[in-house]
């Protein structure tokens, strides 16, 4: 089984999905790291140098090519992944693939964000946390019809990272 992990930037995905592949013992991928692996470059350097759309589409195609893996993965996507072109579809029709929307508040994501901004080309360019906030409110609700779509909803406001992985688990099998 492939469980994909689904959120907004600093929604969790990344530690979450680490915590969680342990426990199951299952791999870990962060879709993130396996594209800056491939080119060789952070996602701060390749939206810089070679653009978004380049970025988006290197994203749609590791994400099919890791979807079409039978191992046992736990796969954190990037905020934006489940957004373009069909991505969300192919991993709702993708056999053997669970989906998991890690839900946050909009104040929760902008406390998160406002300290990690710099590696995050959408939103290293936002100087107030006012500013952020109103981006963050407009961009989840432009994105959160795709995320709703998961199978599996976890809010995680006020929870620990170790309750998340278990009501994951309790949610999954
Ligand atoms: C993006 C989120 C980032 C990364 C890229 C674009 C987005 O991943 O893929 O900067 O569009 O939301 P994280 O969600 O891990 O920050």
């Amino acid at each position: 089984m492939i469980i994909v992990l689904i959120g907004y930037m600093a929604s969790g995905k990344s530690t979450i999905g680490k915590k969680l592949a342990d426990k199951l013992n299952y791999g870990f991928i962060d879709l993130d790291h396996f594209i800056e692996s491939k080119e060789n470059l952070s996602v701060r350097e390749i939206f810089k140098t070679k653009g978004e759309i380049y970025f988006r589409k290197q994203e749609a195609l590791n994400l099919t090519s890791i979807l079409q893996s039978n191992d046992k993965i736990v796969l954190s996507l990037g905020g934006g992944t489940p957004c373009f072109g069909n991505n969300m579809e192919h991993i709702l029709n993708t056999q053997n693939v669970k989906s998991i929307y890690l839900k946050n508040s909009i104040s929760s994501l902008v406390k998160k964000l406002y300290k990690k901004k710099t590696k995050r080309p959408l939103i290293s360019h936002i100087e107030t946390k006012e500013a952020m906030t109103e981006f963050v409110a407009k961009h989840l609700f432009e994105r959160v019809q795709f995320y709703n779509q998961s199978e599996i909803h976890i809010d995680t406001d006020g929870k620990s990272k170790k309750k998340i992985v278990e009501e994951v688990i309790l949610k999954l099998f």
